[in-house]
């Protein structure tokens, strides 16, 4: 219940709902109660007038008698008719409140969840599968709308309804009352058990079926190495037997919830029988009329379904907190990428790296050891270094993407962490290494969401990336469409969409992390060539695993293993004749070969 309390907020924000929901409740529960006390008074009227009625047997006497008693009755069919029809129209009312608020808290809480998750850090989603986070936002909070909703609807019925109910039926007789209040705390107590089970079953069959449905998405995306490697047969077979865990699971539910509801209705038969023998004695005893058994019948049915649904609003409010706890953990999880001093300005776009080391907290793993250079505004610079030796973790902690675990990084001789986020990263425009593109048109992935940005800008970044004659020979030009994280683009193109994406946008700091790499070296060196009027302008930071990148740089840095060992231009560096020129014949020999027809 403690984590529940979370929700207090919003409850508290839809108070006014809630209230009238709670007066609906009351108001459509007394139109429930008023036609069994008429079902009284119309037995009782039978009752006492049929004797009369036999009485007057052969006189004329007892026809109009008939017309007087089957007036009353007609009058009480009525409104009991009436009153149940206000019933349904107050039940109407109550749903169309708290079931509403239910639905607007959902709604606010899933925005509260996203809003959360955008401004997580890197280093959360490192920790987390996205199965996970889908989860919280779905399937929690669903069970939590079950508690805000059913939960404290049906919650609110059953405390109103006791509170009216009971006292009244105490009044009327109590040895009777408690004679039939004894089989429901038995019902309720039942119900809890078996929705315990099927809940329990319930979600092995979910978790059967989420494991069928990752077996099929596989076999689906894999189908081409399925195909050539003649795995079909057993993929059938694999597929009959997960689906055959599937059926035995859902089989099994469905003998307990066959069991559910004659379960209920036994005891309900059970408290009906002990009302008519106890209210049977009572009336022979002359305690009660007779009238009273049949609406204490009605009472009992009126009182069923809240005794069930207690048991069930109980696995309801368990469950609601089980995931509202693990909604709870993460919303307490707090940035600590933050800024330090919200400094807006516009940058000149000097980088300066002071003795920058790097530790990935959940590995161990340095990634980068002491790490100083600088580079001016409008000047480039490579980095360069085999796979694993720290450039990826270079570009991800100058746009603050990662903190430095010690050491700084200045942007104009100002601390990176004195900036505010926004302002900075605006004004950076990075190029992450694993490209990715939207399901969206090649325009929209370009300009990315922003309004700012007219048309001819957006051609200009195309045209910059290289890109102008592949959009020319689309279908669709800038309207074609990407598919789903760009299918229908090869490696290279995507590359440069990502690249276009990061130009558009005219930043100080341009980094390209290892962004050709899906490219041969001559179209390579074409898109680095067409690059070059963007590079004169701002700062260029060039990561990349080939020295064919690098020549362009105005300095180069060569790192390994998270150290730079060597430092200079593609000549001093050639003539040094150390790492950069073994990467360096290495690659010319590898592009040789390549090259060979
Ligand atoms: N998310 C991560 N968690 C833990 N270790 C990482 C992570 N990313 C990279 N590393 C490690 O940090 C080192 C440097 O990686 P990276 O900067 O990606 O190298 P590069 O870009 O030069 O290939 C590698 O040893 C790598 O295994
Ligand atoms: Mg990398």
């Amino acid at each position: 219940m403690k984590e529940l309390s979370y929700l207090n907020k919003y409850l508290f924000k839809y108070k006014y709902r809630l209230l009238l929901g709670l007066l609906f409740i009351i108001i459509s529960n007394v139109f429930a109660i008023i036609p069994a006390q008429i079902v009284r008074r119309a037995i009782n009227l039978v009752e006492e007038n049929i004797s009369l009625f036999k009485a007057y047997g052969g006189f004329d006497l007892q026809e109009m008698i008939y017309s007087i008693f089957a007036g009353s009755i007609l009058v009480y069919g009525v409104a009991i008719l009436v009153l149940a029809l206000l019933k349904g129209i107050f039940t109407f009312l109550t749903r169309q409140t708290i079931i509403v608020v239910s639905r607007l808290i959902e709604y606010d809480l899933k925005n509260e969840i996203y809003a959360h998750y955008q401004q997580l850090p890197m280093s959360f989603y490192r920790r987390q599968n996205t199965g996970d986070l889908m989860a919280r936002i779905s399937e929690d909070v669903s069970r939590v709308r079950m508690y805000l909703g059913p939960g404290i609807m049906y919650g609110l019925n059953l405390f109103t309804l006791f509170a009216i109910l009971i006292p009244y039926m105490f009044s009327v007789n109590v040895r009777l009352t408690l004679y039939t209040l004894i089989p429901l705390p038995i019902l309720s107590i039942s119900i809890y058990y078996v929705n315990n089970i099927i809940n329990r079953q319930s979600e092995e069959i979910q978790r059967s079926l989420s494991g069928l449905s990752t077996y099929v998405q596989e076999a689906f995306s894999g189908i081409r190495v399925l195909k050539s490697f003649i795995r079909e047969k057993d993929s059938v077979q694999n597929f009959s037997v997960a689906s055959d865990d599937y059926k035995d699971k859902s089989i099994r539910l469905e003998r307990v919830n066959a069991l559910f509801f004659p379960l209920i209705m036994a005891l309900v038969g059970l408290s009906s029988v002990i009302t008519i023998f106890i209210g049977g004695v009572e009336v022979i005893k002359g305690a009660i009329s007779p009238g009273v058994i049949a609406e204490f019948i009605i009472y009992v049915n009126m009182l069923t379904w809240p005794v069930t649904s207690l048991g069930w609003i109980t696995s309801i409010i368990q469950r609601a907190a089980a995931s509202q706890k693990r909604i709870n953990e993460f919303l307490l999880t707090k940035n600590d990428i933050v800024s330090e001093e919200n400094l807006v300005r516009e940058i000149k776009g000097d980088v300066t790296l002071e003795n920058v080391s790097f530790v990935y907290a959940d590995s161990g793993i340095k990634a980068l050891d002491r790490i100083s250079f600088s580079v001016k505004a409008g000047e480039s610079i490579a980095i360069v270094g085999t796979t694993g030796s720290g450039k990826s973790t270079i570009a991800n902690i100058i746009p603050r993407l990662l903190d430095v675990t010690s050491g700084q990084i200045l942007i104009d001789d100002m601390n990176v962490k004195q900036y505010n986020l926004h302002n900075l990263r605006s004004q950076i425009g990075y190029v992450p290494q694993d490209v990715f593109l939207f399901s969206e048109t090649v325009y929209n992935n370009i300009a990315f969401g922003s309004i700012k940005l007219s048309e001819d800008q957006v051609e200009e970044a195309a045209y910059h990336a290289d890109l102008k004659n592949t959009i020319q020979n689309f279908p669709d030009g800038f309207a074609t469409r990407v598919g789903e994280r760009g299918v229908t683009l090869s490696g290279g193109q995507k590359q440069r969409v990502s690249i276009a994406r990061a130009i558009v946008r005219d930043p100080k700091i341009l980094i390209l992390d290892d962004c050709l790499s899906a490219v041969d070296t001559k179209t390579e060196n074409t898109i680095l060539n067409s690059l070059k009027d963007i590079m004169q302008k701002r700062t260029t930071i060039i990561v990349s695993h080939r020295v064919s990148s690098a020549k362009l740089a105005d300095k180069i840095i060569v790192l390994d293993d998270g150290k730079i060992v060597e430092q200079g231009t593609n000549e001093s560096l050639l003539e040094l004749n150390g790492v950069y020129k073994e990467l360096y014949d290495k690659q010319l020999q590898a592009d040789e070969i390549e090259s060979q027809p």
